[in-house]
This record gives C-alpha cells, structure tokens and sequence, in this order.
C-alpha cells in the first residue's frame, strides 16, 4: 500500500472495496464518497501542502499547543507508562510529548502502513536511546494486541492528534473512544487533538485556500476513480465546495457538478443534476464541553484540556473509568 501521509485515517480498502463504496455512494439519494479514499499518494502529498497552507491553522496550532504545554501534560503520564499513538504516520506530534515526558518506558506507534513505521521506528530509538520504540502495524478502528512491554507498563497513553477525530461521525468517534479504552485497559490516559468550533470566516478560509490546494485534493478524488475504476469524469465540470454547517458544528466538502451530466464509474451510468453535488468530507468541531460529553458517554472523564491563545484547537486529555452503565 501506498505510504499515506495520513494513514491515520481508516485504512484504504482495496479495489474492489473501493469500487463497491463508490458504486454505492453515486447511487445514493444524496451521493456520497467516504473521505478515507483521498488519500492516495497524490492525495497524501496534497494534504500534507494543505497542512503548510497560511490559512490551515489546525497542523501548526497544534504543534504549538503540545511545545507549549508539553511539560503540563506530561505531568499525567506516570513514570515508566507506555505511550500509544494512534494513527502516528511520521510521528512528527509524538516526538513533542516523547522529549516532555522522559519516563516513558516505551512508545507504541500504530498504523495501517506497517512500512512507513518500522522506518520511523529506527530514525526514533537513535533519538530516544532510552525508550522502546514497539511499532503495531493495525487498523485503529479495530481491536488490535498490543506488544507485552506496553501491557506491563503501569498505565498506558493512548494519543490521538491531528483532529483526525473530526473526520469521524460523531457515532463513530465514540465507537472509536470504546475501542481505544478496550485496548488502553483501566486506569488508561487519552491524549486527543480536536479542533475548536470558531467563526465562520475562519473556518471557511480554511478549507477554500487561496491558492487552490484543498479544492485540488478534493478534486482528486474523480481522478482516482477515473484511473482506478474507469471514471469518466470531466474535471472541469466539477467543482470544489467547502463550508461550515453550524448547526452541525462541522465543515462540509462536495464536489458539484456544473451542468447536467452522465458519468460511468465501473461500467455504471450516474445521471447529475447542474449543482448536484457528491458529499466527500465532514470535519467536525468540537467545544471543550461537546468532546468531554462524547468522552464521558463512553467512559472518558475529561481531565484536562489546553488551548493556543485564539482557541482554535484543543489538546483535550481523559481518562478511563470504565464503560458507564446504561440507565
Ligand atoms: C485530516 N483531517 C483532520 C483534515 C481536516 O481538516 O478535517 C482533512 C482536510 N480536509 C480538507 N482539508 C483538510
């Protein structure tokens, strides 16, 4: 599989998943694509552009908050815990929290790329010569064993950054938490980055970049598929569209067709209205307050949550208590 820059996302299917879910997602009332299946590798090196982007905040607002707050949070994590991160790709975020918490025992990086990982693994055990580098090639969503040292530990971190929480519905970011707390075992500390619910302008800038980057990435989405699954796509009859829903608290991206079109995906005829639109992404945003009541829903009591000075995003901390009981 392709080295994803952000295979932190649920793993890519293969072909003829992929062709299934998008024959079934054209044929929808509303169409549909599930945002997993931008990140092919023209995909993956777009977003990481996007993440360089002046108007996309999320990446660098982040690395700010863990280089300001690292000491703060770390003061959590008991000596000798074992930190698991959760869809850690480079690992570029872990590295903060690993120099401001010293007395981690170990570090368990999981990913569905087991490639890209075990690389990391061996730049990571040069650079933190007292630590266990234990990578975990999984997919995040689901069970997965972790390695016997981190089982030994004390505690262990669970640390999920990059608001990659937002591109969950919000169903499916609890079952993610329960999946996590499953693995983590009592007494787990989780570690989330989610971005903030702010204004509108800001938000809409964010995912309509000036320079066109964003609507490139959503745009190659028809590009895979006319490559991968014998799409007909004519790229110049879609468009990108990007904005914030406020009543669902997240941004939404289609793409809309400009005229009245047929198109064949796998040997499928679509029919488009002019302005139709396929839904490609939602990244919500949260409160402090929203993720603590999806957390605790699932037995995450909040125990601490920082922010940058303009609270655009949020590092937010739980820990586990155990699954609550049903009423
Ligand atoms: C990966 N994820 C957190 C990004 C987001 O902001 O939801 C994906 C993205 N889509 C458009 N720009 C960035």
């Amino acid at each position: 599989m392709v080295a994803l820059a952000h295979s932190h996302l649920p793993p890519q299917a293969d072909t003829a998943e992929f062709e299934a879910d998008v024959v079934e997602g054209l044929s929808a009332g509303r169409k549909r694509i599930a945002a997993k299946y931008f990140y092919d590798g023209v995909g993956s090196r777009l977003f990481e552009r996007i993440t360089e982007l002046p108007e996309y905040y999320p990446t660098r607002t982040e690395i700010k908050i863990l280089q300001d707050h690292g000491a703060d949070i770390a003061k959590l994590i008991p000596a000798g815990a074992a930190l698991v991160e959760f869809g850690s790709g480079s690992s570029k975020k872990a590295r903060i929290m690993l120099a401001a918490a010293p007395e981690l025992a170990c570090y368990v990086p999981v990913d569905i790329c087991g490639e890209m990982i075990e690389q990391e693994a061996i730049d990571l055990r040069v650079d933190f010569p007292g630590l266990k580098v234990l990578p975990v090639t999984a997919d995040i969503c689901r069970p997965f064993e972790l390695p016997p040292e981190a089982k030994a530990a004390p505690v262990r971190v669970g640390f999920f950054p990059g608001s990659t929480i937002g591109n969950f519905e919000p169903h499916e970011a609890a079952s993610f938490l329960r999946n996590a707390a499953q693995i983590l075992g009592s007494g787990a500390l989780l570690i989330v980055g989610a971005d903030l619910i702010k204004s509108t302008e800001v938000l809409n800038a964010a995912y309509n970049d000036k320079a066109g980057v964003t609507a490139k990435f959503n745009l190659n989405l028809l590009t895979r598929i006319n490559r991968e699954l014998r799409g007909t796509f004519k790229l110049d009859t879609f468009e990108h569209h990007a904005f914030f829903n406020r009543e669902r608290n997240r941004i939404e991206m289609h793409l809309a067709s400009l005229k009245r079109q047929k198109v064949k995906v796998a040997g499928e005829c679509f029919d488009f209205r002019a302005g139709e639109t396929i839904h490609t992404e939602n990244s919500y945003k949260y409160s402090v307050a929203s993720l603590g009541a999806l957390a605790r829903g699932v037995g995450w009591m909040p125990a601490g949550a920082w922010t940058d000075a303009d609270k655009y995003f949020s590092i937010q901390a739980f820990t586990y208590a155990g699954e609550p009981s049903k009423p």
